[in-house]
């Protein structure tokens, strides 16, 4: 079972999306472990997207981040960082394909919505700039044998 950071970012507050694509990922099977909202800090976006320090997009990129509060979530389930990253679609709206969450709902090329970590060691990471130990619960969700079959031990 594997953790990933999405963040909601401030189009899909301002937009009202928050409770469609919430639920994409509740109906799809994973697990809410950690949510919050929270107006990321201009220190905290710059270290989030360091990446990209350089790039042409990078100051619009932290403006937009900064812009109004956030959501920020851990989703727990298995292969969640490679499913979730297909559930977005592709970065830039115009591109992403219909059926995917950026596809369904943006258009923009920067105002894309949603963040999700892209590898293990991405999601390490921005869990912890995000989150506090006590913030990501440990919970068994009742209907794990369904979502899954673990009818032999393991999770298939
Ligand atoms: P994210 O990091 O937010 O999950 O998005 P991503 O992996 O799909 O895309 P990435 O290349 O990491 O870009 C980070 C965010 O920067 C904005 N962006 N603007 N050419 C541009 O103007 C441009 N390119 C990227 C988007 O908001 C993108 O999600
Ligand atoms: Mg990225």
């Amino acid at each position: 079972m594997e953790k990933t950071l999405v963040i909601l970012k401030p189009d899909a507050v301002q937009r009202r999306l928050l409770g469609k694509i919430i639920s994409r990922f509740e109906e799809k099977g994973f697990q809410i472990v950690g949510l919050k909202m929270m107006q990321i800090s201009e220190s905290l976006a710059r270290k989030h997207y360091a990446s990209h320090e350089g790039k042409d997009f990078f100051e619009p990129l932290i403006r937009y981040t900064t812009s109004a509060p956030v959501i920020v979530m851990v989703l727990k389930g298995k292969n969640s960082i490679e499913i979730i990253r297909k559930m977005m679609g592709a970065t830039f709206g115009s591109k992403a394909e219909p059926g995917t969450i950026r596809g369904d709902y943006a258009v923009s090329n920067r105002f894309n919505l949603i963040h999700g970590s892209d590898s293990p060691a991405s999601a390490e990471k921005e869990i912890g700039i995000f989150f506090k130990e006590e913030e990501v619960f440990e919970y068994n969700p009742i209907d794990i044998p369904w979502v899954y079959d673990t009818s032999h031990g393991d999770i298939v």
